[in-house]
């Protein structure tokens, strides 16, 4: 039989784990929290939010970085678009986002307009949420980032973590990232890894390790400010 590209298994609390990766997706422990901490606060948000504030992603995953950060941008009050381009080569179903996201209730408004958009998303690459714009590039990112048109305000970095996903924080991916990020943008990922923070600084970031969620002593924090890059 062939197998199943996101072969999940699911934690009594609803977190699902990622066979291939042997991973799962989020924190055992609150992952919306983690999100939260990491991503959202990590990269300075909501107070850097503007119109047309673009936020790039790699690893969609369940999206819940993306409900959150369209909850936040709701919350914020913030008029105007936001622009939000998710990297994902094993993109889930619409069951598995679903069963993953009832373990948020305050997320439910935002994950049925996701839900609502996913066949449209999967098959077209682009849907408008509310006032966000969700782009998903399928396939693996270290082909289709390079190929990617686009600068982007702040990156979230998720894919698993670097011991079983490496190929998603190797040194051309983060140059791509930071190709990718304009001036003064910024990325968060709750890795502290000292490679994952040497292949940022190699790529022109300028790299901080800052307190992480949870049992996570650190996470890294990162800078693009070209003027200092040597
Ligand atoms: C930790 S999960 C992401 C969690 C996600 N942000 C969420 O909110 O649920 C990592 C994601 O990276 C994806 N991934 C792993 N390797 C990849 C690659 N080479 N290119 C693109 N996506 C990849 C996986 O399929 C998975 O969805």
């Amino acid at each position: 039989m062939p197998q199943k590209f996101n072969d999940l298994s699911w934690k009594p609390n609803g977190v699902p784990v990622s066979r291939r990766f042997d991973d799962p997706y989020y924190s055992l422990d609150n992952g919306l929290d983690e999100t939260t901490h990491v991503f959202l606060t990590g990269n300075g948000l909501p107070e850097r939010f503007y119109d047309g504030f673009s936020i790039g992603e790699l690893g969609f995953g369940t999206g819940l970085n993306f409900l959150a950060t369209l909850k936040l941008w709701q919350d914020s009050g913030q008029k105007g678009c936001l622009e939000y381009i998710s990297f994902e080569a094993f993109p889930l179903e619409k069951n598995e986002l679903l069963r993953a996201h009832a373990a948020f209730p305050v997320l439910v408004s935002v994950s049925e307009l996701l839900v609502g958009s996913w066949d449209a998303l999967k098959q077209s690459g682009v849907v408008q949420i509310e006032n966000i714009r969700l782009t998903l590039v399928r396939g693996d990112a270290r082909k289709t980032l390079p190929q990617w048109q686009g600068l982007c305000d702040c990156w979230y970095l998720d894919g698993f973590s670097p011991a079983k996903n490496p190929e998603l924080w190797e040194p051309e991916l983060m140059k791509s990232v930071a190709e990718k990020s304009k001036q003064g943008g910024t990325l968060a990922t709750y890795s502290a890894a000292s490679f994952v923070r040497q292949n940022l600084a190699d790529a022109g970031f300028s790299v901080s390790r800052v307190k992480g969620f949870g049992r996570k002593k650190h996470m890294t924090t990162a800078v693009m400010d070209r003027h200092n890059a040597g």
